[in-house]
């Protein structure tokens, strides 16, 4: 970045911007990718100074906490607090003059992004009171040249970037995206999937592209089926206020879950552009098989884990699922039949993501008496840490005097190989967004297949819930979620690879 930028954060004081919008910002800043002023401004409900919430990020961030005392306090002083409420205009009104001082300071009309890192509840109003106090229409000063001679056209100068879950169900999503379109025109809009913006999964491009070998079993005459894990080990924790209202249906299968999928189903881009790249996903996106309410039962199952309705700030009796499980189907060419079956689960046995890709097994042929493996061929593509890499699972015959068959895996593993991790995605979409850059961000199109896909599921769920004799299946911390999303896949004779 060579010219100054305003990034204001909504839910300043919140986890994410903790969590990963400051660390990525400071590794940016680290890397002299910055440039030499900009301007991070949190907007919270709490009461702070910009002294304080200097402080309080220095504490909260980790990657503050521990780094370079100069380093640190250089990058705090271009930190500012604005105290406001998101559905109140006052604080907004109070952004005004905060923001245009910063354009004084400088001499210049400087791009402004807001940043809505608060639970989804809130994005209307501050996108209404954007809108109510011209914060975005941005400093006003850029101008379009037209026919009629020069316009001003502040809009060019602001962005707004939107965290999932974009929307709570198809019709909000759409509604959020009128009001966005009301306001800002679709280059100025960034809606944040994170999991688009790590390397792990941008590499599923190269990986299945640039190298030949895969392609030609890329399809359903060598795929038997794929399965997606998500599996986190930690618990919703302090997260309770936003976790609830969400559940892991909207948190990771709307979303993740989904642009996982579509690295393994879409097409080759024509060409590495914005809307090349866009429009291969939204294509995979778009051949999701439609499943009906009647059709949830059968395919899909959420589970809560034990001892979640304790946790702070969730309702006592809450429903909300923090397991998930489903089957679908992609009805392109190459994946027309091949099952896939996706799950994403809180405080289970693991730290994992990844994507097993099962190949048909052909080794019974010649092998079978000499101890064929019930599984053979798995492409496994971990996207996370700390196993980030690539596996294939091949047959090799044991060393030893009788012909004996065994599973061995010929692994890359991106910590060994380059030295460091593939899996964070903030610093990359942060510069994305300050560069104007979209590719790694949902178009409308790709939230609104996926939408159609996960509102049935809750159509379906609405119907369970009314059953006098429904309860959510529990399951253990630390296990693999509830024993019913084991039977998903072992109705279908299948294993969850482990
Ligand atoms: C977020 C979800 O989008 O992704 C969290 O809200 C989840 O619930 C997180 O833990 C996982 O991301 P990562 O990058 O840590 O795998």
């Amino acid at each position: 970045m060579n010219s100054p930028f305003i990034l204001t954060i909504f839910g300043g004081t919140g986890d994410l911007a903790q969590n990963k919008l400051f660390p990525a910002l400071f590794s940016l800043y680290k890397h002299g990718l910055l440039g030499e002023r900009f301007f991070v401004v949190g907007f919270s409900r709490r009461s702070l100074s910009d002294a304080e919430y200097r402080d309080f990020i220095c504490k909260t961030c980790d990657k503050l906490k521990t780094g370079d005392t100069v380093m640190v306090n250089n990058f705090i002083r271009n930190v500012y607090y604005q105290q406001g409420f998101f559905d109140n205009r006052d604080g907004y009104d109070k952004l005004i003059p905060r923001l245009s001082g910063f354009d004084t300071e400088t001499g210049a009309c400087i791009t402004r992004i807001f940043y809505l890192a608060t639970p989804p509840d809130n994005y209307e109003h501050i996108i209404n009171n954007l809108a109510q106090t011209k914060l975005s229409e941005g400093c006003g000063l850029a101008f379009t040249e037209t026919t009629s001679g020069r316009q001003i056209d502040g809009r060019k100068l602001t962005r707004i970037a939107i965290e999932k879950p974009f929307g709570k169900d198809l019709e909000t999503a759409r509604n959020l995206d009128i009001k966005l379109s009301e306001i800002f025109e679709e280059k100025q809009i960034f809606r944040v999937d994170h999991y688009l913006g790590k390397d792990t999964l941008q590499n599923m491009l190269a990986f299945r592209f640039a190298n030949g070998i895969f392609d030609p079993v890329w399809n359903n005459n060598y795929i038997d089926h794929v399965q997606i894990t998500a599996s986190e080990t930690s618990d919703v924790s302090t997260r309770g206020k936003f976790f609830d209202g969400v559940g892991n249906l909207r948190d990771w299968g709307q979303n993740h879950l989904m642009q996982i999928a579509a690295s393994v189903v879409m097409e080759q881009p024509q060409s590495f552009t914005k809307e090349s790249v866009r429009d291969v996903r939204a294509a995979a996106l778009g051949s999701i098989r439609p499943i009906t309410p009647g059709q949830v039962p059968e395919m899909v199952v959420r589970g809560q884990y034990e001892g979640y309705r304790l946790t702070k700030d969730v309702d006592p009796d809450s429903n909300t699922e923090t397991f998930v499980a489903f089957k679908m189907f992609f009805d392109t060419p190459r994946f027309m039949d091949i099952p896939f079956y996706l799950r994403a689960g809180k405080n289970m046995m693991r730290n994992d993501v990844e994507i097993n890709i099962v190949l048909k097994q052909t080794c019974h042929l010649l092998f079978k008496e000499y101890g064929c493996p019930e599984i053979g061929n798995v492409l496994r593509i971990r996207l996370d840490d700390p196993n980030e890499g690539i596996g294939i699972r091949v047959i090799a015959k044991k060393p030893s005097a009788v012909y004996k068959l065994d599973t061995v895996d010929l692994s890359f593993n991106y910590r060994e190989r380059f030295g460091k991790s593939g899996s964070h995605a903030y610093p990359k979409l942060l510069l994305d967004i300050l560069t104007g850059d979209q590719m790694l961000f949902n178009r409308s199109d790709e939230l609104e297949s996926t939408w159609e896909f996960i509102t049935e599921i809750l159509k379906g769920w609405d119907i369970e819930n009314k059953s006098p004799h429904w309860k959510i299946p529990g399951y253990k911390p630390g296990s693999w979620g509830p024993q019913e999303g084991i039977e998903l896949i072992e109705k279908d004779g299948r294993k969850w690879i482990i």
